[in-house]
């Protein structure tokens, strides 16, 4: 493939899942905070937009990706699975400490406070992506114990993905700071084409060989 092709794959998706947002976050008119709480929420802002390009760099994206070494393209798609996973599984955590950090209130309280507000549905969503996400970790990590074959693991791997990246995505919309009329609309259109994609592949099995290869 044309070497300039893949390179602008490359520029466009900096633009749309790195660049995009952390523009809407920064000149979006949210009511701004101490640096660590934004650097914070910048983080996991971040890391859910590297878990939605996780469609992107699967064979649900294949004909974006026809040309570009998919050995390559799968060596990425673990590496960011893996590191994006971690950050977000303390998550939860982090916002406890970031609150007692900031207010001067014990950790303790802190955690109580979260409990409390258990009853906002945004925090269930979290709850239940949290979870989902610690499965895909878990199963990702321990592929080879498990007793699937690869189709079955992928396929298996594939609708965990969608039902976390749905009720991840809910739970952002729902209870982030960064949330504007742009980034509601970015989430929106990322998620459901990233879902609509990979059905595409599941329910029109006309699947490149290229890409289907076991990695
Ligand atoms: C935790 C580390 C992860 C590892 C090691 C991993 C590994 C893999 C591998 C080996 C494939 C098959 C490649 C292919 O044929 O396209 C795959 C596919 C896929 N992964 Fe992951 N992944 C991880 C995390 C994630 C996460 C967090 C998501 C969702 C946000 C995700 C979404 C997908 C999707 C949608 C596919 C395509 C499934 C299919 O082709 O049927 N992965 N992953
Ligand atoms: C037990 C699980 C979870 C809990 C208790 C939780 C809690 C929260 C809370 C309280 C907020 C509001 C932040 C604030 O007030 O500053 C928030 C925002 C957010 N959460 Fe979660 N969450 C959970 C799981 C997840 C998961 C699994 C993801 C991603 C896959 C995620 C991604 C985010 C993001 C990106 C924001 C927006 C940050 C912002 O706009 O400032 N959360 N979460």
């Amino acid at each position: 493939m044309d070497n300039r092709i893949k390179t602008y794959n490359r520029i466009a998706a900096i633009a749309v899942f790195i660049a995009l947002p952390m523009l809407i976050c920064s000149l979006g008119d949210f009511p701004r905070r101490t640096i660590l709480k934004e650097t914070i929420s910048l983080l996991f802002i971040f890391s859910f937009f590297m878990m939605l390009m996780q469609f992107y760099l699967s064979r649900a994206n294949r004909n974006i990706l026809q040309g570009h070494k998919i050995g390559k393209v799968i060596k990425w798609h673990k590496v960011l699975g893996y590191v994006f996973v971690n950050v977000l599984l303390i998550h939860p955590f982090l916002i406890v400490v970031s609150r007692y950090f900031e207010a001067g209130i014990t950790p303790k309280d802190a955690f109580i406070e979260l409990l409390s507000n258990f009853s906002q549905h945004g925090l269930w969503l979290g709850l239940t992506a949290w979870i989902l996400m610690f499965i895909i970790g878990l199963t990702s990590l321990f592929r080879n114990k498990l007793p699937f074959s690869y189709k079955t693991w992928r396929l298996i791997h594939g609708y965990l993905s969608i039902a976390f990246i749905l009720t991840a995505a809910l739970h952002v919309v729902e209870m982030g700071r960064h949330i504007n009329r742009p980034m509601y609309w970015l989430i929106a259109i990322l998620s459901i084409s990233g879902v609509a994609l990979l059905l595409k592949t599941y329910i029109f099995k006309s699947v490149s060989p290229k890409i289907h290869d076991h990695v």
